[in-house]
């Protein structure tokens, strides 16, 4: 079943809150109600508007924008080892992560509390403390627009890298996601080497997967501001990947700058955008309607009433202070329209 809406407002589909709208949306159950919205209609601009937590309007949308509605879960297999799950593209993902943290399931624990539904998370491979949603995944399902055929690809070939995948290179602007299939172990392989985890977790008894929970969401209630409260869409800036001659020259005169290894690559090293941001003197920076948050650098709010455009002019100057003290060329994370 689908629904179709004409010039409908964009308000309440976006974390950011800005208010702009969309010619038509689509809500969709399934690949038959794609297959036969793009046999009838032909669209040439659309985009993929799941929970929209990670998109920014800076204009209304003169396309299609097609939003899953199916929140279905499904066990696939159940063994000794794991749990083998299917979730539609529309179920929300800290949903998933309690129902896994509740059936005793290892693997998404990290990513609690992480606005996105299921269909949106393997598109940037969302990730925190230490863990990404690749380590999961086993298939993506779509809709392949140019064949209207359903394609499952695994795991190896979604080419996940950090807030990276083939749905944002090769795939993009190609294909809508159905649903995702993951594999949840049953065997302890507590995560707790990122920032202050291990102590939250300590201080709570143990690395239960309950403790692990509840320590990551009361670290994220800390420092991120709630969307319902203050529009935002999480990190707007990816963490840069530059040269490691780069950060050893930056290192020289700011000792204290984050940094992190990458694995695989010996040769980069990741910054963080976060602290670069709040090193230049920004961090709780505010013009007008917009600022920079005042507990987390990396994360652009509507204080109320601001446009995209709005958000974008304070993203270019953020980028532009940062490229102006470190060199370091910062870019977004979201996905602006
Ligand atoms: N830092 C500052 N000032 C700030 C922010 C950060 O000095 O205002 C420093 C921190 O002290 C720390 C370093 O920068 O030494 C990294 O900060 P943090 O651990 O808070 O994480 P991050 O790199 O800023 C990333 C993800 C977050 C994720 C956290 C935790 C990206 C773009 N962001 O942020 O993801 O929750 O790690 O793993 O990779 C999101 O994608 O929306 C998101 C919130």
């Amino acid at each position: 079943m689908k629904r179709i809406y004409s010039n409908i407002s964009l308000a309440d589909r976006n974390s950011f809150g800005v208010q702009q709208s969309a010619a038509t949306l689509v809500e969709f159950e399934s690949a038959q109600d794609l297959r036969d919205y793009f046999m009838e209609h032909r669209p040439e601009r659309w985009y993929v508007l799941g929970a929209g937590n990670n998109t920014l309007f800076t204009q209304d949308y003169d396309g299609v924008l097609f939003t899953p509605i199916s929140r279905k879960r499904t066990i696939l297999a159940s063994t000794e080892d794991y749990v083998e799950l299917r979730a539609e593209a529309a179920h929300d993902w800290d949903e998933l992560v309690e129902w896994s943290v509740n059936e005793g399931l290892w693997s998404v624990e990290n990513l609690s509390a992480i606005p996105s539904s299921v269909g949106a998370a393997p598109v940037q491979n969302i990730g925190a403390y230490g863990a990404e949603a690749k380590d999961a995944i086993t298939v993506v399902e779509y809709f392949d627009t140019r064949t209207l055929e359903v394609v499952r690809l695994n795991n190896a070939d979604c080419h996940f890298a950090y807030r990276e995948s083939v749905f944002k290179q090769e795939l993009k602007g190609h294909v809508i996601i159905l649903a995702v299939e993951f594999r949840l172990s049953r065997h302890a392989k507590p995560n707790l080497g990122y920032g202050d985890v291990i102590t939250e977790v300590e201080a709570r008894g143990g690395a239960t997967l309950r403790n692990i929970r509840d320590a990551i969401c009361a670290i994220r209630s800390r420092k991120l501001p709630d969307p319902k409260v203050l529009g935002n869409a999480g990190s707007f800036f990816k963490n840069p990947i530059v040269e490691r001659a780069v950060a050893d020259s930056l290192l020289l005169k700011y000792p204290d700058m984050p940094h992190y290894a990458m694995p695989g690559d010996d040769s980069k090293l990741k910054l963080a955008a976060g602290w670069l941001i709040d090193r230049a003197g920004l961090k709780g920076y505010r013009d007008g309607s917009v600022g920079v948050h005042d507990r987390q650098a990396l994360v652009l709010v509507n204080h109320g009433g601001a446009t995209g455009g709005d958000v974008m002019r304070l993203a270019y100057y953020v980028c532009g202070k940062v490229k102006e003290m470190f060199g370091v060329e910062i870019s977004p994370e979201v996905n602006v329209l």
